[in-house]
């Protein structure tokens, strides 16, 4: 029987004991993250229990209806975070602006964006949602509180970044630049023990995740790619799975796991697709191509997009290495052929 009692915390001192200049700030920085979303786990397995389902009755900044669960991640993240002393400022999919380190604390040299509670439609459904994170390093000068400067760095400059997803059981998976690692939270007593050392994601999936709904909205190459995927031409060829459960945490965590393609386009009615970059798909990115995978917009690289605000959207292709790269060639000859 295969036995770990790698918990996280000393995972990550490992790790960083690897590098004799670290100072051990992200390290805690990461602990204090993992407490949060031992916190934001209580809570979600308790949502079908206590009366904490539906709406708030607030929107968010995008107009999308808010729930009670939305709100306690966000400010259970933003309270295990202010006062640790490793940041000097936040930013949130719930909170329009930047989100300052209080004046009496500690400001770090660290920078935290988050999606606190991400497939939240799903929440009524008892379906897998999660929790994302994004952390750079400061560019302005130490000492001063951050500013959205810090907050806007391209992908290619985070230093770490994790998701943690709540389903059958509670998972955390990071990376810190040096490969990918899952934990599994024991429920019993609190920890999260390594379960899946050094992720790697299949060079080629059998699986595809988009919201087939919107096909009709769809550009001319996509349509192609996904027919392509369900060899409509060939008889003789097996297609591609189908799988979307509406969570991106979830969907992308399964394509890791098995291999695949998750893909939230443009389309006709939004020229930036439905995504978030900062807190969304920058941080999948990394892990994903922590994990041997690819990630773009279609037309560049993920992590090499210039971010211009926190909320912006993107487009996003992401997966095996080679499923992205084929859809690449199908939207890139499309344009080709339309130029
Ligand atoms: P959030 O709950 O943080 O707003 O994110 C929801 C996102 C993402 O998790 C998922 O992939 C996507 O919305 C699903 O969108 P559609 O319902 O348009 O397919
Ligand atoms: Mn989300
Ligand atoms: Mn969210």
């Amino acid at each position: 029987m295969k036995q770990s009692f790698m918990t996280l915390q000393r995972h990550i001192i490992e790790e960083e004991r690897r590098h004799p200049e670290a100072t051990g700030e992200l390290s805690s920085l990461l602990w204090d993250l993992s407490l949060a979303t031992k916190v934001i786990s209580l809570e979600v397995n308790k949502a079908g229990l206590v009366d904490i389902l539906g709406f708030t009755g607030d929107e968010n900044i995008h107009g999308e209806k808010v729930k009670k669960l939305d709100m306690f991640a966000h400010e259970t993240m933003i309270k295990a975070m202010d006062h640790g002393g490793h940041l000097c400022v936040m930013a949130s999919e719930e909170e329009d602006d930047i989100i300052h380190i209080p004046k009496n604390k500690r400001i770090g040299k660290y920078v935290l964006l988050f999606d606190p509670l991400d497939g939240s439609s799903n929440i009524d459904a008892n379906v897998s949602i999660g929790t994302i994170f994004s952390i750079y390093r400061r560019i302005s000068p130490n000492g001063t509180p951050g500013t959205v400067e810090d907050c806007l760095q391209k992908g290619v400059e985070q230093v770490a970044a994790g998701y943690v997803i709540y389903g059958s059981s509670t998972m955390m998976v990071y990376t810190a630049g040096e490969g990918v690692h899952g934990f599994t939270l024991d429920p019993a007593f609190g920890e999260y023990l390594l379960s899946h050392p050094n992720i790697k994601t299949p060079k080629r999936g059998k699986i595809y995740s988009i919201n087939e709904g919107n096909y009709k909205y769809w550009h001319p190459g996509l349509k192609k790619y996904i027919k392509f995927l369900q060899k409509d031409e060939d008889p003789n060829e097996k297609p591609y799975s189908a799988r979307y459960i509406g969570s991106m945490v979830a969907d992308i965590h399964r394509n890791l796991l098995y291999g695949g393609i998750f893909i939230y386009p443009e389309d006709i009615r939004h020229p930036n697709g439905k995504l978030r970059l900062m807190y969304e798909c920058n941080p999948m990115a990394f892990i994903v191509e922590q994990a041997g995978g690819r990630a773009s917009d279609g037309k560049i690289r993920m992590l090499e997009k210039q971010p211009t605000s926190i909320h912006q959207r993107t487009p996003v292709y992401i997966g095996s290495e080679e499923d992205v790269l084929t859809v690449e060639k199908f939207l890139h000859e499309e344009e080709n052929v339309t130029a």
